[in-house]
């Protein structure tokens, strides 16, 4: 049987996953997902506070709705961390997680490699096990490194293109997806200590079903989104931010990967080889012709205080960071998380048949 199938038994396939959003993937998005047989996570980043008070609220939205059928008991939605705030999970979030076992952790950004084993290790005791682990990767020498030290159920391999933060050199899906897929083979196939493949997942640009379908070509068994989620009434985001994310379109020339928006937003403490990829605005232009860091920050902390207006309008003149992904020109309009999970896997599922039609 599928491991995801397994694991994730109200999902149907291929699995399509809403990406844990720092602040914007919260309870109610990450719930319409699962409800609509897709796996939704929750973005508690590196914010730990907040984590018991969102899994209840998950719980609540579950419980007065139709009940999905899960394994192991666990909560039927996964939770994403930044690992770069703690080399390793303090004990408060490892009795969370022991309490609600969200049937996914996902794990991202560490400062050293060997964070992940340490995370892996603890989360695996803390849940007995139950909770699965996905560790998102952008290197075919991060997915060996990840396989090899923690055997992770899921491999999540971020394609350059995705929204947010990913790291500054990297490649397009295209070439790093199979080249994943053949590296951890091998790896797994030689290894004297009886490794096991994991599930390997698609993210970056992906919007559509086409998305989904090249994914699977590829050689992934399901996707992950963020971009296209950010035009769903369930992401806590606000109208001017989910305004200029609709009005983008050709995001290679009108996204860019850069470290100048952490700088503006005070979110430094990343490790040096991320970039988070955000549509280019005023703030961004204004660094590249040279304005000093100091100015630009004082421009962009005026435009905090008008709210949806710092955004701007059709035509220019936003200051704001807007993280979205070079798939941002695909999302055209507004859709509940439901709607959009189901439509992805159809369409992706009807791409594929076609293409298999013609051969
Ligand atoms: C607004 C936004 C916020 C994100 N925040 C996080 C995060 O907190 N943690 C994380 O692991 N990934 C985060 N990501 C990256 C996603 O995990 C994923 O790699 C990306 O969304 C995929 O590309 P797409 O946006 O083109 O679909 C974020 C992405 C976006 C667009």
């Amino acid at each position: 049987m599928d491991t995801l199938q397994r694991d994730y038994p109200w999902t149907r396939s291929p699995l399509v996953a809403c990406a844990p959003m720092r602040l914007i993937a919260l309870a109610p998005l990450a719930v319409e997902v699962s409800k609509a047989g897709g796996l939704g996570f929750i973005g508690a980043g590196s914010d730990i506070a907040t984590l018991a008070s969102l899994l209840s609220e998950a719980r609540q939205l579950l419980s007065s709705s139709v009940s999905l059928a899960t394994h192991d008991d666990t909560l039927p939605l996964g939770v994403g961390f930044l690992l770069w705030a703690f080399s390793t999970p303090p004990d408060s979030l490892l009795a969370v997680l022991a309490e609600h076992t969200p049937a996914a952790i996902w794990l991202f950004a560490p400062r050293r490699p060997a964070d992940l084993q340490s995370w892996t290790q603890r989360i695996r005791e803390a849940t007995r096990g139950r909770s699965k682990i996905w560790i998102q990767v952008g290197t075919v020498a991060e997915a060996i490194s990840a396989v090899k030290d923690c055997q992770p159920e899921v491999l999540v391999v971020q394609g350059t293109d995705a929204g947010g933060h990913g790291l500054e050199a990297g490649a397009g899906l295209v070439p790093l997806l199979p080249e994943v897929a053949d590296a951890v083979s091998s790896a797994v196939t030689s290894s004297s200590e009886r490794l096991y493949m994991p599930a390997l997942i698609a993210t970056g640009g992906i919007s559509d079903g086409r998305g989904l379908a090249a994914s699977i070509a590829l050689g992934a068994q399901g996707i992950v989104m963020g971009t296209r989620y950010l035009a769903a009434p369930e992401a806590n985001i606000s109208q001017g931010y989910q305004r200029a994310v609709l009005r983008s379109k050709d995001g290679g020339s009108t996204t860019v990967r850069s470290k100048v928006y952490d700088g503006l937003r005070g979110t430094t403490d990343w490790p040096r080889h991320y970039g988070g990829r955000g549509i280019i605005n005023e703030s961004y232009r204004d660094a590249l012709a040279g304005l000093s860091a100091e100015e630009n920050k004082r421009l962009y902390d005026e435009a905090v205080k008008t709210g949806d207006a710092g955004w701007g309008e059709e035509g220019g003149g936003g200051r704001l960071t807007a993280y979205a992904g070079a798939g941002v020109g695909l999302v055209r309009e507004v859709k509940r998380a439901g709607e959009i999970t189901d439509e992805v896997r159809e369409e992706g599922r009807k791409v594929l048949r076609r293409a298999a039609s013609k051969l």
